[in-house]
Parts: structure tokens; sequence; C-alpha cells
């Protein structure tokens, strides 16, 4: 049986690199199961893990089971059904092989010529180090040459490049051995239904369209808030931060949702079009203006939900001494007609208060308030609230009247949840991105001007950390540090309240 309406996606082998990795047994091995429980899986779909670890075809579906057990059995999820997990176990092989050796490559022609199907994706669940040498090896075996009835396409991971050079070059190396169209960026923000929702929202009600401009916003806040530390990456995020873990990837395509022009069609072309104007729209602050509009907090040992948790210079593999940031919030200006003096605020931090990933819109207030003689002086703006996780759903602000005799305002809200109207099966958020990757469709991906535009409008606070700014302490449980708040309080306006 299939989802309504959609078939399965063709035969195809697709190969994890990095198989041993984290990427494989969380969420890309349970997304293919939910596929594969969907009907949205061909029978000729093979899945090849590649890895330098020693293992044969049936331990390696053994530890991938024993895996998702367990993780299903810790999230109180449905326990894995064992007659469908057997059917897709059938179909799971493994190389052992090293990245860069071209033996390994050879195997893999051999194992796409063993199979039915000349369709081949090649997915980097790897350390990004390997990305461009794995393509480069694909390219050389010749792996990457589509025949008229064999397409092959290659999904690359985040975090793609660490800066704009590192993503220029990557992408130049890609294109060398690739066209456009075989390349696959992940964002797994995009695989969210509710950041997907935001689109078909602000595109198919009428109502939206007549406000969404600078004449009636007023700002815009895009928060992405994590109550986990660092866990197991430490080193990675030593050398990475919130910035680029979080803001041109993540955010920016939270904010090329909300910021971006209606695309003449819903096709990739015509979406990614779209959000690489507006991306590339943001203006490019100079050093100076960067680090007045940005803050780096970093947490301190603090309390979470009752639990005393480390700072993040005791986490395993933090230098001690460390001055990576693991909160930043900024404000970033759109030069376009529809957005101009519109700030948009963006913050995004680890062992904040809750988890929280949602979009404040902040619309002017009414122009004038007419109730002379009372209470009532100043009227409070209206908030749209575009709740990404956790509880999703969207949430209208309004002002009205408390009853009674006298005149006095209440907050009260509008709102749709999602659990109220759909019934939503457990998914990782990888299904619907791997799903449209067998597919075809790139509507979901990242172009490569999409990431080179989202480098370009980070670049600028890069370069001035370098030079100068302090990370500020907050402690773990709070919502950043308080120069967080000192970045609204120029433009006269405060965040909004998380969770
Ligand atoms: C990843 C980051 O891309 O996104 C992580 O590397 C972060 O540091 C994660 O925790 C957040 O994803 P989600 O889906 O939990 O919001």
């Amino acid at each position: 049986m299939t989802t309504a309406n959609v078939e399965a996606a063709p035969a195809t082998t697709l190969f994890l690199f990095g198989a041993h990795g984290d990427l494989v047994k969380r969420l890309l091995m349970p997304a293919l199961y939910n596929l594969s429980r969907d009907g949205l899986l061909d029978n000729g779909l093979h899945i090849v893990g590649v890895d330098h670890n020693e293992v044969s075809d049936a331990e390696f579906a053994g530890k991938l089971e024993t895996f998702i057990h367990e993780q299903c059995r810790s999230k109180g999820d449905q326990a894995l059904d064992a007659r469908l997990w057997s059917k897709l176990a059938k179909r799971i092989s493994y190389i052992t092989g090293d990245f860069l050796d071209e033996a390994t490559y050879a195997t893999i022609a051999k194992k796409i010529k063993a199979h039915q199907t000349d369709n081949a994706v090649f997915y980097l669940a790897t350390s990004p180090r390997f990305f461009s040498e794995v393509v480069q090896h694909l390219g050389a075996a010749g792996l990457l040459q589509e025949q008229p009835d064999g397409f092959r396409r290659v999904v690359v991971e985040k975090p793609f490049g660490s800066d704009l050079p590192t993503a220029e070059a990557l992408n130049a190396c890609l294109l060398k051995v690739m066209s456009e169209k075989q390349i696959y960026r992940i964002d797994h923000y995009l695989g969210k239904e509710t950041v997907q929702n935001i689109l078909v929202s602000r595109f198919s009600n009428g109502l939206f369209e007549a406000f969404w401009n600078n004449h009636y916003i007023d700002h815009v806040q895009i928060t992405a808030a994590e109550t986990v530390g660092v866990e197991t990456r430490g080193s990675f995020y030593d050398s990475t931060g919130a910035l680029c873990d979080m803001v041109p990837n993540h955010l920016f395509q939270l904010l090329a949702m909300i910021a971006m022009e209606p695309p003449a069609a819903f096709g990739a072309d015509a979406v990614r079009g779209e959000k690489a104007k507006v991306i590339g729209a943001i203006r490019p602050w100079s050093k100076a203006q960067a680090l007045k509009n940005s803050v780096r907090g970093q947490y301190t040992a603090g309390t979470i939900g009752g639990k005393q948790v480390p700072g993040y210079r005791e986490e395993a593999k933090v230098d001690p001494q460390s001055q990576t940031e693991t909160y930043v919030a900024l404000k970033v200006m759109i030069d376009n007609w529809r957005w101009v003096g519109v700030p948009f605020y963006l913050r995004t931090g680890k062992r904040m208060s809750v988890r929280d990933t949602e979009i404040a819109i902040c619309f002017k207030p009414a122009p004038y308030a007419q109730f002379r003689d009372t209470e009532v002086e100043r009227l409070k703006p209206n908030y749209l609230k575009i709740q990404i996780q956790p509880n999703e759903g969207m949430w209208f602000d309004l002002q009205a009247k408390r009853p009674g005799q006298k005149l006095e305002m209440a907050n009260v809200e509008l709102g749709f949840a999602y659990k109220d109207y759909f019934q939503m099966q457990p998914s990782t958020g990888y299904e619907t991105l791997i799903y449209d990757c067998l597919t075809g469709d790139q509507t979901l991906f990242q172009r490569a001007d999409n990431i080179e535009n989202g480098w370009r409008a980070v670049q600028p606070f890069l370069d001035a950390w370098r030079e100068g700014g302090e990370v500020q302490p907050y402690a773990a449980g709070e919502d950043g540090p308080e120069a967080a708040d000192a970045l609204l309080t120029p433009d006269r306006r405060v965040w909004h309240s998380i969770g």
C-alpha cells in the first residue's frame, strides 16, 4: 500500500558513505524504514553501507536493527515491525572500504552492475573533510556518468563549507565532476512538515499576502533554542560554533521561507531562485556593523529541567579556554522592496531553558488607541507565531476586551495545532528528503547559489569576530546572555518570550 496518490520511489542502489556514523543509525535508516512502512520504496531499492570497519552484510544490518529497536523503545515509539524490517534487511549490504582508495569505487561499480537498475544515489554521511575526496573518486571512476536509463545523484550533508571561500571551493569541486541537477545539498530543516507549511500557508491563503510586507510588519524574530548541550560532538562543535552550525543553513532557510517572493511555480528552479534572491538581498554588514549587530554567548554550568549540567568548557573534547559561541543573536536587514526597514532578529543557542524553534512575526500596532479616559493608552502589537517544533502549529495573538464594566484589554490567541487536525506517523524529517532525492525533486535541496549567498551574509560576522568582540557567558537554563536583550534595546524592541 502506498501513501494516498504517492508512487513508490524507483529502484535504486543507495550508497551510504559513513555507514557506521550517527546520522545513518539515528536518522537515515529509521527514515528508510518509515518509507518502506508507507510503501514508498520499490522492491528494487538496495541500501549499501560504505565504511572502513570490517563487518559482514548481516552484521551491519543486525547492528542497525538493534540500534533502531532501542531507539524506538527509549522514545516510547511503536516497536519495529519484525516482518517489515526483515524485508528491508534483505536489501541491506555493506562494503568495507577506504574512501580514498580506488578499489572501494571498483567494488561500488560491481555492486551497481549486480542490481537490475543503473540508478544510484551516493549519500555523503561522512565527516565533511571527505566530501570533495569522495566525489572526485566517484567522478574518476566514471560513477557519476548518467545513462539514459539510469540516474546518478550525490547527497551532501551539512556543514557545506566552513565559510564563503570553502563553500565556493566545495561547489566548484562538485560541479567539476557532475551537473547541478545531480547534486542534493541537504538541510534537514527543509524536511520538517512545519517548515514546508510556511510556503503553503503564505501562498495559499489570500489573507496573508495583503499584509506580508513592510507596511504592516514591524519586525521578525527567528529562534532556535535547544536544551541539549554539545553531547558527543565536542570537537566538531568547538571548531564550528553556533553561527556556522545553525545560521547560514537552518535559520536562513526559515528566513527565506518567510521573506521570499511568491515563486512563479512550486518547482525546484522557481522556488530556489526566489530563495537565492532573498538571501542574496541580506545587507552585507561592514565589520564594525557586524560587531554592533551580533552577540555571542557561551553556556556555563547551570540547571535545566531540575538537572545540574556542566558548562561548555567542561564538555568532552572542548578546549577549556574555548572562545567558541554556543549562542548567537543577530540583526539582519533585507534590502528589497518588500522588506526594507524591517529587521530580522535571529537567535539560536544550546542549553537554553526550553526547546523551541519558532518564528514570531510582529505587526505594527494599530495607529491610534481610541479609548480616551481609560487605562488603555498604548496598544500592544499583534504577533503571528509559527511554531516549528515542538507543539507544531500557528498562533495569532490578538487583543480583546476583558468582560466587565471597565475597559480593559486581554491577550487572546487564535490557534492551529497540528495535532488537532492531522494524525502524523512518527518521522525523522528525512523521509521526504530521501524520497525526493530518489524521485528527482530538488525543491527542498539547496542550490549552489543558495548556499553561497548564505555564507556571504554571515562572513562579515566571522571576519569581525576574528578581530574583536567578546563571548558573553550565560548559565545553562537561561535564554542567552544579557547582552542579547541589549541588541534590541536601541530599536525599542524586546525578544518574544520563548516556550
Ligand atoms: C544540526 C546541528 O544541524 O541541527 C545541531 O548540527 C543541532 O547542532 C540540530 O542540534 C538541530 O536540529 P533540530 O532538528 O533538532 O532542530
